[in-house]
């Protein structure tokens, strides 16, 4: 008998590590069955899905991952839930952060009550962050770490992504969490700061560095995001955390250096402009872990450096519709002069 076909509900896949992933899960399997639940909130890009939108093994559902009614009819005989779906980004969280937690704490407890009632639920992989540690001046965090996360979006996270531990500690569900550094790549919203910093440069303005330009970041190129996640379906352990970074750690500064020298700028397109307020200093991760079983990452920040402004250079199209509508203020610098 022909087995069926492994059902995935991906939700937040209109948001940028979810449509890469989306592309990434189409690569590697064919017999399965996506469908996609997105709010399509300011980072929700339907754009980013047009080449599966008339695939017979693809659906979208425009809706909210805190619709208990709808969740149900979503989840029914899944096999892989992953939870991409999240208010994801710092400076919003502190102008105002109720959203965040709806979404990030209660949207997680609607997709963990669905997924409690499926029978052929084999994995549930929420989609946390490293900033859930908080911030660390020296070393590296590993799983077991400290959690002090430092603002309301990496508490936000937290929240989920200890609830989703709960639900495998109480009911033995198949979750996995992840903690992944910064991401970077093709289809990331413009207010974060590459794809920000690459389109002011081919507009003609200048990139907005916020204080010195001092703290540093671990960069993850998200073509690795997607494989680690795709990796712990079949070969994450239920109820454990994994790092998931590439060992790119840059201050902010540097950064921009590349990104200039790739678009052949010199320093004086570099604006200084106010900080974040309790802006983290430091991330880093430990990744012994999820190398253990298996895993490793592909790129170097150069190398994915390159293929990310070559992208924006070439996809204009995608990235102007959305940068005209976008809070204006992240162009200049959120926080002001
Ligand atoms: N981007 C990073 O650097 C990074 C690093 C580590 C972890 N993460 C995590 O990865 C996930 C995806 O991040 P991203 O950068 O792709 O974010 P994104 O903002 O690009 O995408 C988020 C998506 O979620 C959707 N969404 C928001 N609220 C929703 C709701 N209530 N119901 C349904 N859909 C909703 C949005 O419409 C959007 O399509 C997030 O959980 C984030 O915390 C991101």
């Amino acid at each position: 008998m022909k087995e069926k076909k492994k059902i995935y509900l991906i939700t937040g896949a209109a948001g940028f590590i979810g449509s890469n992933f989306i592309q990434y899960l189409y690569k590697k399997e064919e017999d399965i069955e996506v469908r996609v639940l997105d709010k399509l909130t300011y980072s929700g890009n339907m754009e980013s899905l047009k080449e599966f939108k008339d695939r017979e093994d693809f659906s979208f559902t425009h809706g909210d991952i805190c619709d208990e009614v709808l969740v149900d009819e979503l989840m029914q005989d899944v096999n892989v839930v992953i939870n991409f779906a999240a208010e994801a980004a710092v400076d919003r969280s502190i102008e105002s952060s109720r959203s965040f937690l709806d979404t990030d704490i209660g949207g997680v407890y609607v997709l963990l009550e669905a997924a409690r009632k499926q029978k052929k639920l084999q994995r549930f992989i929420q989609v946390s962050t490293d900033e859930v540690y908080g911030q660390i001046m020296s070393g590296s965090f590993t799983e077991s770490s400290e959690l002090k996360p430092r603002n309301p979006y990496s508490a936000s996270k937290l929240g989920g992504d200890r609830l989703a531990y709960s639900y495998f500690a109480t009911y033995q569900m198949p979750v996995v969490i992840t903690r992944a550094a910064n991401t970077y790549g093709p289809m990331a919203y413009p207010e974060k700061v590459i794809p920000l910093f690459i389109t002011n440069l081919i507009d003609g303005l200048q990139v907005p560095i916020y204080g010195e330009g001092k703290q540093i970041r671990d960069w993850l190129h998200v073509s690795d995001h997607c494989s680690a996640i795709y990796h712990l379906i079949e070969n994450g352990e239920s109820g454990e955390v994994y790092n998931v970074a590439a060992d790119q750690e840059f201050t902010n500064i540097d950064l921009t250096h590349k990104i200039l020298a790739l678009m052949k700028r010199d320093n004086s397109w570099i604006t200084y402009v106010k900080d974040r307020p309790g802006h983290d200093f430091r991330y880093s991760l430990d990744c012994a872990k999820l190398k253990e079983i298996g895993w490793n990452s592909e790129y170097n920040l150069i190398k994915g450096l390159e293929e990310t402004v070559e992208w924006y250079q070439e996809n204009e199209d995608w990235w102007r519709p959305v940068k005209e509508k976008m809070d204006q203020r992240y162009i200049k610098g959120f926080w002001g002069k």
